[in-house]
């Protein structure tokens, strides 16, 4: 193996660049040539890339975002598209490549590998902590300190003013976010997609929680709830019950942003190192990541077919702590 390629595809997440930096810096530190790929797998099929210097990456170990870009590709999920991608890593003689993003990405590199052969290794980039065969994934641990953040922030004025707050954070088809920082952040109740919503038994528990003292309330809703976004829900309360005046922030993109934590750096270093380290191995097919203290590797479709789910018993804790 004497050249290889990085690129983050899918949703940009904290961490990606200390990521990318690892990529770099490990593949020189062995004396390989590094290319980094613009917008994930449009710049793969376009040939937008470059070889990147290790003094490249210098000064990004801390910053959200991602200096490679990230696309969405709807052409890389046709073959004709991965046939254009392959043949441009062939003419640059590029053998190997480390794909940073979620199991979305994944698909793409396995179809990738499967038709062309190209080694893929994946490091697992997504706040929302929901990728199979690894325990954390690159970017959680900092969108989930922004959330938590931002609900003590909206606790300081809901208890000034004895108010109901809805705090909508992602995740479309996890509530991982949505547990962790309600349990970190004190919430009264906690909404995911996993468990079906029962408005009624909100409404309860808003009651019970006023009738024992509580002056203001904090409702965490991950945005992919199936009683539908925050705001649905805050109406459908007001509908049906005496809680009408509440308020609902969401906290959206914010939770994408910013210096990625110690964490996150941390993790995204020892992955890219082990990436780099597979390819030199000539092992492709196979994603890094953390599980208890140790580094793995394990097949790309674990990301999907073992879809890393919280332990339900969060749930009973989170009821428990809210009495
Ligand atoms: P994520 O990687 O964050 O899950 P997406 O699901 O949007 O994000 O996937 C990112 C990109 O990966 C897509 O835009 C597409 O180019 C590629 N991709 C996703 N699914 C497939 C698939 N089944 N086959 C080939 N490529 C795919
Ligand atoms: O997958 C990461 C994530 O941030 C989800 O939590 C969220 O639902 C989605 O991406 C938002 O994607 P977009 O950037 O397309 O709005």
């Amino acid at each position: 193996m004497k050249r290889i390629a990085v690129l983050t595809s899918g949703g940009d997440s904290p961490g990606m660049n200390a990521g990318v930096r690892a990529v770099v810096r490990a593949a020189h530190f062995h004396r390989l040539e590094v290319f980094g790929v613009e917008q994930g797998y449009r710049g793969l099929i376009d040939g937008e890339m470059e070889p990147l210097s290790a003094r490249s990456v210098s000064g990004i170990i801390h910053r959200g975002g991602t200096i490679l870009r990230t696309a969405r590709c709807p052409e890389f999920m046709e073959p004709e598209g991965r046939a254009q991608a392959a043949q441009q890593l062939n003419s640059r003689g590029i053998d190997g490549l480390v794909v940073i993003g979620g199991d979305g990405s994944y698909r793409g590199a396995h179809a990738l590998s499967q038709e062309h052969g190209t080694l893929c290794i994946g490091m697992p980039g997504t706040i929302d902590n929901d990728i199979g065969g690894t325990d954390f994934t690159i970017g959680y641990d900092t969108a989930l300190n922004v959330a938590v953040e931002a609900i003590d922030r909206i606790r300081d004025t809901a208890a000034s003013h004895d108010r109901l707050f809805y705090i909508e954070v992602m995740g479309r088809h996890s509530g991982y976010l949505a547990i962790m920082s309600g349990i970190a952040g004190g919430a009264e109740y906690i909404l995911v997609p996993e468990r079906p919503t029962n408005i009624d038994d909100l409404i309860d528990q808003l009651r019970e929680g006023r009738d024992r003292g509580k002056e203001s309330s904090i409702v965490v809703v991950a945005e992919g709830d199936d009683a539908g976004k925050a705001i649905d829900i805050s109406r459908e309360v007001a509908t049906r019950s005496e809680f009408k005046h509440s308020r609902v922030v969401v906290i959206g993109h914010l939770q994408r942003g910013g210096n990625a934590t110690a964490f996150d750096r941390i993790l995204a270093s020892r992955l890219g190192a082990r990436a780099v380290d597979a390819l030199r191995e000539g092992i492709g097919g196979q994603m890094a990541g953390v599980q208890g203290s140790e580094v793995t590797l394990c097949p790309l479709s674990d990301a999907w077919e073992k879809r890393t789910r919280f332990d339900p018993a969060f749930l009973h804790l989170a009821r428990v702590l809210a009495t």
